[in-house]
């Protein structure tokens, strides 16, 4: 099973893998050992289109050797192409889109035996919430709120491909946040293509705004942190501020995407928000939430975008001074608005303006962190270090991963002295909390 693109579709391949399993379908050691090959792909650049090309030769490959492989592909790109994908690619049995999870049993088959070959699902739209679930960890969980989006952002294809924005209902997301709070959750992230204006399109008798759900969600006993993503700056409202300030297992860290810091750029993006606006939300959140983590996503050459443009978005990076940033070369994507804008942006200076980006974004992220150092922070346990074994990994409220020295098990909450910092992580020392020193004492005396 092979995953691109954003955590909604990582969210999705846990309920593909937790149905796989139900199959009796296990994680195969290498790809070339695997009996069924899930794709689940991205659309929203074209990088993932390019890459998917390559795995998808190499299982074509595999199965002209052993014909009964099944190669099936989901997710985004699936859906954009629907049956052109069986035109593209002759090896892949089934298709299906992000909507049509529920059926992927019943098109494989008992450990792929029966397999409906060129079956696809891509025009359903259903939550696979009841579905079963492979999670990653015990202590961590995506809970999906919503689905599609009702933006026209005209670089974006994400309305094209995921449909208009569905919420699902209040009841049914809190009974799912209480059921994985007594299976031992203690960390949640809300996911939704514009998470914050979700409940909008309810029936008016449980019609509600996120705000709410944040505070139902906060409720929920043995749920210590609670995060979201991505809001879209035009619908975060002071009701969503509010409920990230009262609610203590709201973490203090947002994801808000500026995408331009051109007004100009930003009305041909069809954000519908200027440079003033965004900056003006990004004081009132920090005036209301102390030490707020703030992140982001920008597009650099956007059709049209000029030297002076750009400038400008270095101007917000600067002034936001973000803690970190998914940064984007404009990728155009067949079908959207952008696409078909005269002004393309030579790739050269693409590039060139992606760079100074990125080399601000680092130094003000190295900036951000190094005010962590003498800190003490509260971290989730994640598991070992990536890069040291002998250390631990974790990560803080405000969503920074900490390597430290310690001694706790994955899904434990500890307090960790940060003792260095570089643009991405911090390492540091767990403390020896206080409770334990009394103990020590009271030994000696
Ligand atoms: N080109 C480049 N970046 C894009 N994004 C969305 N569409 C495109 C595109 N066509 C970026 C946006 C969005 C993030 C998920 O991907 O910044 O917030
Ligand atoms: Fe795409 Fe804009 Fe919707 Fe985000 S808000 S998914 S960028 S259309």
């Amino acid at each position: 099973m092979a995953t691109f693109g954003c955590q909604m579709n990582a969210h999705d391949s846990e309920r593909i893998k937790g149905m796989l399993e139900e199959l009796g379908l296990g994680e195969a050691p290498t790809a070339d050992e695997a009996d069924v090959v899930v794709f689940n792909t991205c659309t929203i650049r074209e990088k993932p289109d390019t890459k998917l090309a390559a795995y998808l030769g190499e299982a074509a490959a595999r199965k002209r050797e052993d014909p009964d492989r099944v190669i099936a592909v989901g997710g985004c790109y699936a859906e954009a192409q629907r049956e052109r994908i069986f035109e593209l690619y002759p090896a892949v049995d089934v298709a299906f889109g992000p909507g049509s999870i529920t059926h992927l049993g019943e098109w494989l088959g008992a450990g792929g035996v029966g397999v409906a070959r060129g079956r696809f699902g891509l025009d359903e739209r259903g939550f696979a919430a009841e579905l079963p679930m492979h999670r990653e960890r015990s202590f961590q969980a995506w809970v999906q709120v919503s689905m599609g989006c009702n933006s026209v952002c005209s670089y974006c294809i994400v309305p094209a491909v995921r449909g208009r924005e569905q919420s699902r209902r209040p009841g049914e997301v809190v009974a799912e946040v209480t059921r994985l709070a007594t299976q031992g959750v203690k960390e949640i992230t809300l996911l939704g293509q514009n998470v914050n204006s979700w409940g909008r399109d309810l029936l008016p008798e449980i019609r509600t705004e996120f705000g709410e759900l944040l505070r139902a969600c906060d409720a929920v006993e043995g749920i210590e942190r609670i995060r979201f993503t991505s809001p879209h700056p035009k619908d975060f409202r002071d009701p969503v501020i509010a409920a990230m300030a009262e609610c203590d297992a709201v973490c203090e860290q947002v994801h808000l995407p500026l995408q331009s810091g051109s007004s100009r750029v930003l009305k041909a993006m069809r954000r519908t928000y200027t440079r003033e606006r965004y900056l003006a939300l990004v004081d009132k959140m920090r005036a209301a939430i102390p030490d707020l983590a703030i992140g982001t996503d920008i597009i650099v050459g956007f059709p049209g975008e000029t030297e002076d443009d750009f400038v400008q978005t270095l101007e917000v990076v600067e002034e936001v001074r973000y803690d970190s940033a998914f940064t984007f070369v404009y990728s155009p994507r067949a079908g959207t608005e952008a696409a078909a804008m005269e002004e393309q942006v030579p790739h050269e200076v693409k590039i060139e303006r992606m760079e100074r980006l990125v080399e601000t974004v680092q130094t003000i992220a190295r900036e951000r962190n190094h005010g962590r150092v003498g800190r003490v922070e509260e971290v989730l346990v994640e598991g070992v270090s990536r890069t040291d074994p002998a250390l631990l990994r974790g990560r803080t409220r405000r969503n920074t991963t900490v390597n430290f020295v310690g001694t706790a098990a994955a899904g434990e909450l500890v307090d960790v002295l940060v003792e260095e910092a570089t643009s991405m992580t911090l390492r540091g020392t767990q403390t020896v909390p206080s409770h334990a020193l009394v103990t020590l004492d009271a030994c000696a005396s």
